[in-house]
């Protein structure tokens, strides 16, 4: 079974009519656009954390829509007791005193929301959102933003029912803040034009970065299968939370499932390849991923594997999570 922790509901907040807040009474740390994975009944879902670390108790904002977000909808009240796994994700500004350009849609506004929240509080950087949805009573968090808004938080609302869907060109209007960090979370759609339109206005990959929504589709909460293990090893040397291990590597099995194995707090979440929670980046040698569902071309050209999809091809592989 997943190392996983039981945490009880203090509260349910209704953000908009099909949105809720699940505040939680716990105490743990995580970073600004980070998520948690809930166990939702049969399933398990990812949902990130809308509140700032250190400032205020963990939530996390979930938007009804299919089997998942309604068992959290209609079963959740407060008193309830959740089972979570660690806070995940790579979806975090390095600094926050850069300056971000931030796009959200719809529930795309909750590791967005966590963002602000921690940069306006302990950052020095300004802060630009494009946030898109439906019609106005759609638009979660359109109090706080209000109240935030101000020398250093610019909150552009974009609202479908009076605008249409954004566009490539639309956004050009963002070109001024094209030397920010850019953020964008949101349906697939909408993050296709937003991307779009920083590429083509020069802002380079390594600037974008991308949390995408999806639904797991195995059930992190579940027994892992263990494979048996066959054939001469490789060796792998991972380089994580400054520390460097070399570990012989058995070639049919999951370098997540080798480094938890040998007790390294190595980072994950769905272990199917969906969420990226458990990226790393590989600095000599190759690996073949089982499944990847979330990382791209430009991605995997940097050197971005997924760890508890890798296997590895090459008898020697170092990897680092810095
Ligand atoms: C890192 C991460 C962070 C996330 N953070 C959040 C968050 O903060 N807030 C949030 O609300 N969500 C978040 N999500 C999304 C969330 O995990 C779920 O994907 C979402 O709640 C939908 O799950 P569900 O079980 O309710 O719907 P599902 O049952 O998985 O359905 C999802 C959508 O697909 C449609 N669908 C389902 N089955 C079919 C089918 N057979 N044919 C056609 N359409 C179908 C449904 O109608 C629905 O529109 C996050 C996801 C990830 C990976
Ligand atoms: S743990 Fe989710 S992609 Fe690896």
């Amino acid at each position: 079974m997943s190392d996983y922790q039981q945490v009880t509901v203090a509260e349910v907040v209704r953000e908009t009519e099909d949105a809720v807040s699940v505040v939680l009474d716990a105490d743990f740390d995580y970073r600004p656009g980070q998520f948690l994975t809930l166990r939702c009944g049969e399933v398990a879902r990812c949902y990130s954390l809308s509140s700032a670390p250190g400032l205020e108790r963990p939530q996390v904002t979930v938007k009804r829509m299919g089997y998942g977000s309604t068992w959290v909808c209609e079963n959740i009240e407060a008193g309830s007791v959740l089972d979570i796994l660690p806070p995940a994700g790579v979806f975090t500004p390095k600094s926050l005193d850069d300056d971000l350009l931030l796009f959200a849609a719809g529930s795309g506004i909750t590791p967005v929301m966590s963002i602000i929240k921690a940069a306006l509080a302990r950052g020095t950087g300004k802060l630009v959102l494009f946030y898109a949805n439906r019609d106005e009573n759609s638009v979660i968090f359109a109090n706080q933003l209000r109240e935030m808004a101000g020398e250093r938080l610019t909150v552009i609302h974009w609202l479908e029912s009076l605008q249409g869907l954004p566009t490539a060109r639309h956004l050009t209007a963002l070109k001024p803040f094209t030397g920010y960090q850019a953020f964008l979370c949101g349906p697939t759609p909408f993050m296709d034009v937003v991307n779009q339109a920083l590429r083509a206005m020069g802002v380079p990959r390594d600037r974008i970065h991308v949390e995408k929504f999806i639904s797991l589709s195995g059930n992190p909460f579940e027994e892992v299968e263990v494979t048996e293990e066959d054939g001469e090893e490789a060796t792998v040397a991972v380089d994580l939370d400054g520390q460097e291990h070399t570990f012989p590597w058995p070639r049919n099995k999951k370098l997540l499932d080798l480094l938890l194995e040998k007790g390294l707090d190595a980072p994950y979440s769905c272990r199917e390849g969906a969420c990226s929670a458990c990226a790393c980046r590989i600095e000599r040698g190759e690996v073949k991923m089982l499944q990847n569902e979330i990382l791209d071309q430009e991605d995997l050209d940097d050197g971005i594997i997924l760890a508890c999809q890798s296997l590895p091809v090459t008898d020697t592989v170092r990897i680092t999570y810095t």
